[in-house]
């Protein structure tokens, strides 16, 4: 997603800098370009070398450095900069920023650049919640800064609240979202629902499956980073949730069916790729269930609702079919009988695919009848591969499925 696109990082003087340079690895490895600008006082915690062994590239300290392999710094990396990230900002360098202040290389390339700017402060807290700092907050997002953190926590200082640098993922999600904000899906609702669900047996137990969430999330987040607007339905997951989307936690299929039919009322797309438990106990025990008290157990299952069937709009419905057998046919039985426009058939038999791993071997069957059989990829290849499906499907005149109802 990052690949070859040129991120000019500024790194301001903070003791967060060192995380600067986790920052500037992690975009290095997502194919990035990273050009990195660093103020005077972000020297006094990590030394340019640091950056430089890091994104193999100059590192740019001063305005007038004669033996700079940029000439002109300022202007030419303001120029070719894809995305200008601020990462620590301090109150200090956001408060020149919010001035047009440029007396300094990262400053002057914030004022010469036309690319969007993203800014993850780090700071004590007294300092961010200054009205000052306040103020010149709200100025940059007025103009157009897109902010990343601070998160809540515990300072260098000893202090606790608001003022964290962002961790590594939230700030390289952002830098993501603001990249691709233009995409395909810009200005389109992407409802996603993921992970299983649990139905209780009593306060200490649960039916549930082995679904991770991980498939749902990376759709999740390739949408996000082509301008979609994205509402996750998660079911109980131990992965993080994605950043930059709208999350719903949910427990049960029932709290699943409520959650997806209020979301799919102003939805563009509806994805489910939640494994719904099928069926759940016809009554939750309200005490622990103990074995002295029988020598087996039964647990009578009622059946839970078919929330993709029941739910109807005029939005693109996809679904998931996870089988072991009969991969094609069951696929599209699925596709026909809850009437979706496009069914990912998941074999979760095959080697690393399906359920708990980073990959998928999938085949895409839409409603036309066309067949995509994709080889072994990775979850994110995946998502993007059934993203490109939805978009042609949003734009062709035929693709958009007028169903009468709504949920
Ligand atoms: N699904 C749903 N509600 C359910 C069960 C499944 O919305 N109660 C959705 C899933 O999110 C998925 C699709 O239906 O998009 C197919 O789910 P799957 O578990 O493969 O199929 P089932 O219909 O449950 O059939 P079976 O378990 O018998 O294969």
């Amino acid at each position: 997603m990052l690949s070859n696109k040129r991120i000019v990082l500024g790194v301001s003087g903070s003791i967060a800098a060192y995380k600067g340079a986790d920052l500037a690895s992690k975009l290095v490895q997502s194919g990035a370009i990273v050009d990195v600008i660093m103020t005077k006082a972000a020297m006094e915690f990590v030394t340019p070398l640091t950056f430089r062994a890091i994104t193999h590239r100059p590192v740019v300290t001063d305005w007038y450095d004669s033996s700079s392999e940029l000439s002109i710094q300022h202007v030419q990396l303001a120029e070719e900069a894809d995305l200008l990230l601020v990462a620590p900002a301090t109150a200090d360098i956001i408060a020149k920023l919010a001035l047009g202040i440029a007396d300094d290389p990262l400053c002057g390339t914030a004022l010469a650049t036309r690319a969007p700017m993203v800014i993850a402060p780090a700071m004590d807290a007294n300092m961010y919640d200054n009205p000052a700092t306040a103020e010149n907050v709200a100025k940059l997002k007025s103009r157009g800064a897109v902010f990343a953190g601070p998160g809540f926590g515990r300072m260098a200082s000893g202090l606790i609240g608001h003022g964290r640098l962002a961790e590594t993922p939230e700030i390289i999600a952002t830098v993501r979202q603001v990249l691709g904000r233009h995409g395909d899906l810009a200005g389109k609702h992407v409802v996603v629902s993921s992970g299983p669900t649990e139905e209780p047996i009593d306060p200490v137990r649960v039916i549930t499956n082995r679904s991770s969430g991980k498939m749902g999330f990376a759709i999740a987040e390739a949408a996000r980073d082509r301008g979609a607007r994205v509402t996750v339905i998660a079911g109980p997951v131990s992965v993080p949730y994605p950043f930059g989307v709208d999350i719903i936690p949910v427990h049960t299929a029932l709290e699943m069916r409520d959650a997806v039919f209020t979301a799919a009322r102003a939805c563009d797309v509806l994805i489910m790729t939640a494994a719904v438990a099928d069926y759940r106990p016809v009554t939750a025990v309200g005490r622990k269930i103990k074995k002295e008290d029988m020598a087996s157990l039964t647990i009578e299952l009622t059946k839970n609702p078919d929330i993709i069937s029941e739910v109807k709009g005029s939005f693109i419905k996809v679904g998931f079919a996870a089988e072991t057998e009969e991969l094609l046919r069951n696929a599209q039985s699925k596709l026909r009988g809850k009437e979706m426009d496009l069914i990912v058939a998941n074999d979760v038999t095959a080697p690393n695919s399906g359920f708990n791993v980073d990959t998928n071997k999938v085949t895409i069957i839409e409603r036309s009848g066309e067949i995509l059989d994709l080889p072994l990829m990775t979850k994110d290849e995946v998502a993007n591969k059934l993203l490109d499906r939805v978009a042609a499907l949003l734009t062709s005149p035929s693709g958009r499925p007028a169903k009468a109802g709504t949920p």
